[in-house]
């Protein structure tokens, strides 16, 4: 982008131009009265003191309206630099808007009311602020609680609405959606950083999760924060396949997952949340056991 040109360059060369037409005057004064000493010439010199004076005036106010005239040009720069940056803004706004949209009709189609993807991104706010992570991370883990199942709209709707367990081609074509997720997000610049977390939300800490096998740590901190997260909304809500399960067995196999499933460290972060934010409370054995640990 075009940046804004520096307006004292000119008042500068002005001021420069003065002392150096004032010096030169100067010396030809001296010259001529001290080498010359002749009426005639002494006219001369300061007709030439004068052409030189009227000479400075001409280019004082040649600089002067040149000056203004940047002055004007940058305060127009920076209106039309304000206005793309809106106009920008909202494209983004827009384009968000759009894909939220689209995440929700795709929610429709697997029988997930919208609430879902809003709680998701609430609480995996808050879990990033015990986690004190940064305000990019922030980021990931809002657009990525809203757009995770995005991919499931390669996904049929006789799978996403089945009753019973998935066969192993229809799990096979449910697990697409992750990658195909990612793909989809990727293709938009400004969410570009938002594809790895959603490829990444089926991983399990042991490694036997999907699409890549990814273990520990080299699942991206956002993608284990959704997982548990995600696994808790889910199975405390009716499903096509089953109904909700109450928040104590939800927590029980939050805990039965804990280091094989899930990342220990942030499942024991979302106990402490149950806890303290949702007043569930928690058997003896997992407030003491697992958040001890
Ligand atoms: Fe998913």
């Amino acid at each position: 982008m075009k940046r804004p040109i520096r307006t004292g360059a000119p008042a500068k060369f002005a001021a420069y131009n003065f002392f150096v037409l004032i010096a030169l005057g100067l010396g030809a004064t001296y010259i001529l009265d001290r080498y010359i000493r002749n009426a005639v010439l002494l006219n001369l010199s300061l007709a030439v003191g004068a052409v030189l004076i009227v000479l400075y005036l001409v280019q004082f106010t040649i600089v002067k309206s040149a000056s203004a005239e940047l002055t004007r040009e940058n305060r127009d720069l920076r209106k039309s630099t304000d206005e793309v940056v809106a106009s920008y803004e909202k494209l983004k706004a827009h384009y968000v808007g759009t894909l939220i949209f689209l995440d929700r009709t795709i929610d429709a189609r697997d029988e997930v009311s919208d609430a879902h993807s809003d709680r998701l991104k609430s609480i995996a706010h808050k879990m990033a602020g015990r986690l004190a992570l940064s305000p990019d991370a922030h980021r990931r883990i809002a657009y990525g609680s809203q757009l995770h199942d995005i991919g499931k709209i390669g996904v049929p709707e006789r799978i996403l609405q089945k009753p019973g367990d998935l066969d192993p081609a229809e799990a096979t074509e449910m697990r697409r959606h992750s990658r195909l997720g990612a793909e989809i997000i990727r293709s938009v610049p400004f969410l570009a950083d938002i594809a790895d977390v959603i490829e990444h939300h089926h991983e399990r800490f042991d490694g036997a999760g999907y699409p890549d096998n990814l273990a520990g740590d080299d699942i991206p901190i956002e993608s284990r924060i959704l997982s548990v997260v995600d696994a808790f909304d889910t199975m405390t809500h009716d499903r096509p396949y089953r109904p909700a399960l109450s928040p104590e067995i939800a927590v029980d196999k939050l805990v039965e997952g804990r280091g094989s499933q899930f990342d220990p460290g942030v499942v024991d972060l979302f106990l402490l949340y149950l806890a303290e934010e949702q007043g569930i409370n928690l058997p003896p054995e997992e407030s003491g056991g697992a958040l001890a640990a």
